[in-house]
């Protein structure tokens, strides 16, 4: 776009999400292994006469145009780190399902942030823009950093993981949108009275990883706050069966949902599962996509 930086980000889907008890200040403590995959959103930013958002994509009427937008505070913060006006249009070309368990808004963040560093030659750091990530939500860093990592703390921690293949996965988009802090919010209703476990990273996940098996990684795979998301939206327990009788490897709830994850073996395998779920009716859309893929990327 003539005078303006464009910045892709990738979707992500948790492996394992391994969620501790409530932290005195709200949040969970996570081991929470991330994985990009290959949906994107596309952030422009253009100088402007005042700060704006708009979308365009199929769910775009979901998304926020206010300061709320993660996009939006990015563009603040960095501005107010470097002393400037937080003069740009931003625009969102979302593909990523909105509300969906994807860090499809964090991943907005990301790119408005690397996008406006581009646009304004800041000459940030990445250490710097990492620390405004994590300012911004739990998931922003990974959007910026992509390919495969451990999160820990509330997930903004990073230690980026070696991934020995790509794997393939079919995402079953659900009708409407999950808040991640009502499914937290279940999470802890469900445990009420029980001692939650330190989340700790698996090592047979990890080895899966590393190796590029996807067999063992369909073994291994976890989410804390399936249960969580199962109890607000009981219908997905028939998404994950539908996956699996259409020849999925593993089925799993996309970090909070509502999105369903299924991994595959291989692309024909996908089209299968694909066919599956719009066959049975259990889901708005279907998604192939394979990961790891990078992080945001200016183009
Ligand atoms: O960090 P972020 O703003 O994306 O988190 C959204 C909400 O999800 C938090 O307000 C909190 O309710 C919940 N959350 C949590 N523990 C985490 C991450 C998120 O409880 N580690």
């Amino acid at each position: 776009m003539p005078g303006g930086v464009t910045v892709r980000v990738p979707a992500k889907v948790n492996v394992q999400l391994a969620v501790g008890g409530a932290r005195a200040d709200g949040f969970h403590d996570l081991a929470n292994v991330f994985l990009a995959v290959g949906l994107y959103d596309e952030v422009t930013v253009t100088p402007a006469d005042a700060l704006r958002v708009t979308c365009e994509g199929p769910d775009a009427d979901q998304v926020p145009l206010d300061r709320t937008n993660l996009a939006a505070r990015a563009v603040e913060k960095l501005a107010a780190r470097y002393g400037r006006r937080a003069d740009v249009h931003i625009h969102i070309a979302k593909d990523i399902p909105v509300a969906g368990g994807m860090a499809g808004g964090s991943a907005d963040g990301a790119g408005a942030l690397v996008a406006c560093d581009a646009l304004w030659g800041t000459g940030a750091s990445r250490d710097e823009l990492l620390e405004i990530c994590a300012e911004l939500g739990s998931d922003v860093p990974f959007s910026l950093v992509g390919g495969a990592a451990l999160g820990t703390g509330r997930g903004e921690k990073l230690r980026v993981l070696e991934v020995g293949g790509t794997f393939h996965w079919v995402f079953a988009v659900a009708d409407g949108g999950l808040s991640t802090p009502a499914v937290y919010g279940e999470f802890d209703r469900l445990h009420a009275g029980v001692a939650v476990p330190e989340p700790v990273a698996s090592g047979a996940l990890l080895e899966a990883l590393a190796s590029g098996d996807a067999l063992a990684l369909a073994g291994a795979v976890s989410n804390d706050l399936q249960g969580a998301a199962l109890s607000l939206r009981p219908s997905l327990e028939s998404t994950l069966t539908a996956g699996v009788e259409g020849g999925a490897l593993a089925a799993i709830v996309s970090g909070s949902g509502p999105t369903t994850a299924f991994l595959v073996s291989d692309g024909e395998s996908a089209g299968k599962v694909v066919e599956a779920l719009l066959a049975s009716g259990v889901c708005r859309a279907a998604r192939v996509a394979v990961g790891p893929v990078p992080g945001a990327v200016v183009l």
